[in-house]
């Protein structure tokens, strides 16, 4: 039976199939039809709701795509629907975007109504592009984006003493493990390894399952249904972001948004790669596990953890091992995970004082959009400025993502010059296979890579560190790329 807390009371659903979304339940089985159906892809932001967990200070609200949500993943959590905000007078967010003149068809306007509600109770929006990444899930294509802007702008940060600032209501499930079985599918969220090693030799063929935003779309744009999921998220010592003796490391479970705020003052390659990853609804469901099991080539994730040497640690029954990132993406889409194993977390070493590195995401879009190409770079220099170490990773451009070991060998005790980065940048090819498809021609992603690499040249050339939020590289003159 699962049971969360909808609006303020606790509910229970059975009888529902474990692949039902929250969004299509609480539309077709509740009435609330509030939450809108848009793309059922979480490209558009129509079916965001807030997913609510008690923090230090009180809730904390996260606005999450309800169309990528299954239903068993709300089991013992508290969830907030546009339905729920109605009371006699309008909360500060939809106030603010009826006085902004911010919407128009209105379709789009309950989801940008939840992303308001989040912002609300958000202490730390206090840069523009921080606004931008709140905004850039929900798309508007009619009222434009000044007007929501403006509204944002004005509810940002407010947290008004109401009953959303509360501490949550009690009485939720203690046991926030779940074992459903409904419609020939099994959903479950073991909360200890031992159940979960259970799970997993009772039923081998089962597959593991977090925030949904990769699996999810199985569901709901190819009409399949996974007929046995395992849900990793109660394994709380999954997500844990730890430093330890200067490594990082970073629990499978973690959610983007988490791993955003751990990097922010730890390491600003991975943390300024994130901030360009997907938007802030997939953020806070999607994983650090989940983008790097998929083994996409345009994973957004592998290309920076690579280029800073991060090892894999894989958990199973009996074993815990640790494997080399570079050699866990084994082929197209395919990792060096066995059976009955999961990813527990990736280990990041800090860099060294004197290394540069550098995370770049190159898309048609610079917000939500996947990678065209993508890059993680990284170089160590002696006190003569000779490559001690170069690590440069790639995706988009090959089927896993990839090192580019002949242009790293090329650099290492050479000392680090434009010269030697186009020189370098002419031997990717060696390792990088682009293909076209319809985000860029095969020529175009192999011209891009070896730009990214002499822009990173020309970006560490008078920064160590990169600013967090520029994510652009320098630019190449083409001329230098002959
Ligand atoms: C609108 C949208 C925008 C997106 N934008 C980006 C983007 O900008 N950049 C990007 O890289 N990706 C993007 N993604 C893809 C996705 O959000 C990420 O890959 C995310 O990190 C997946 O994490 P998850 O927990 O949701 O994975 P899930 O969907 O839960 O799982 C994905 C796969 O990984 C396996 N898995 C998950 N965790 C583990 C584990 N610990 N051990 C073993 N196997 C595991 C699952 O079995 C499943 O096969 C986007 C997706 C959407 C829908
Ligand atoms: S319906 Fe478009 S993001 Fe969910
Ligand atoms: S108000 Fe609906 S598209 Fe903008």
């Amino acid at each position: 039976m699962i049971r969360f807390n909808l609006n303020g009371a606790w509910v229970e659903a059975s009888d529902v199939a474990p692949t039902t979304t929250l969004l299509r339940w609480l539309r077709d089985t509740r009435g609330l039809s509030g939450t809108k159906e848009g793309c059922a892809e979480g490209d558009c932001g129509a079916c965001t709701v807030a997913v609510v967990e008690q923090g230090a200070k009180g809730p904390e609200y996260r606005a999450v795509n309800s169309c990528l949500l299954l239903l068993p993943m709300v089991h013992g959590k508290h969830v907030v629907t546009v339905d729920g905000l109605k009371r006699e007078q309008l909360h500060p967010a939809q106030q603010a975007l009826a006085e902004a003149l911010g919407s128009q068809c209105g379709y789009c306007t309950p989801g940008v109504v939840m992303t308001l509600f989040e912002a609300t109770y958000r202490g730390d929006l206090d840069a523009p592009w921080k606004l931008d990444d709140q905004l850039c899930g929900n798309l508007c294509r009619c009222t434009g984006y000044r007007p929501i802007r403006e509204a944002a702008q004005q509810v940002a940060g407010t947290c008004p003493a109401d009953e959303f600032s509360k501490a949550l209501p009690a009485s939720a499930p203690a046991d926030t493990s779940l074992q459903l079985e409904r419609a020939g599918q099994r959903f479950t969220t073991p909360a200890t390894f031992d159940a979960l090693w259970d799970e997993l030799d009772a039923h081998p063929d089962a597959r593991f399952v977090v925030g949904g935003t990769d699996l999810s779309l199985e569901i709901t744009k190819r009409f399949q249904a996974p007929p046995k999921l395992v849900s990793l998220e109660a394994l709380a010592p999954l997500r844990a972001l730890t430093e330890v003796d200067g490594v990082l490391r970073l629990g499978a479970t973690a959610t983007i948004s988490e791993l955003e705020a751990f990097t922010a003052a730890r390491s600003p390659a991975i943390h300024r790669m994130v901030r360009y990853f997907g938007a802030r609804q997939i953020k806070h469901r999607g994983t650090i596990g989940g983008n790097l099991c998929t083994a996409s080539p345009i994973g957004d994730l592998a290309p920076v953890f690579l280029s800073l040497g991060a090892t894999a640690v894989l958990r199973s029954r009996a074993t815990e091992r640790r494997v080399p990132l570079h050699e866990f993406f084994v082929a197209y889409r395919k990792t060096a995970l066995g059976p009955k194993e999961v990813l527990a977390a990736i280990e990041v070493p800090r860099p060294s004082p004197t290394a540069r590195s550098v995370a770049y995401k190159v898309s048609k879009r610079r917000e939500l959009d996947i990678s065209t190409v993508s890059a993680g770079l990284f170089v160590d220099t002696d006190a003569s400025n000779l490559v001690t170490v170069a690590r440069f990773a790639f995706g988009g451009v090959a089927a896993t993502p990839k090192r580019a070991t002949a242009a790293e060998r090329a650099v290492v005790g050479k000392p680090w010059t434009r010269e030697t980065a186009l020189a370098a940048s002419k031997l990717l090819g060696e390792d990088l296979t682009p293909l076209s498809d319809h985000r860029g021609s095969a020529n175009y992603r192999a011209l891009v890579a070896r730009n990214l690499l002499v822009g990173f040249f020309d970006e560490t050339l008078t920064v160590r560190q990169p600013a967090l939020q520029s994510g652009h590289a320098a630019t190449v003159q083409p001329g230098g790329l002959s």
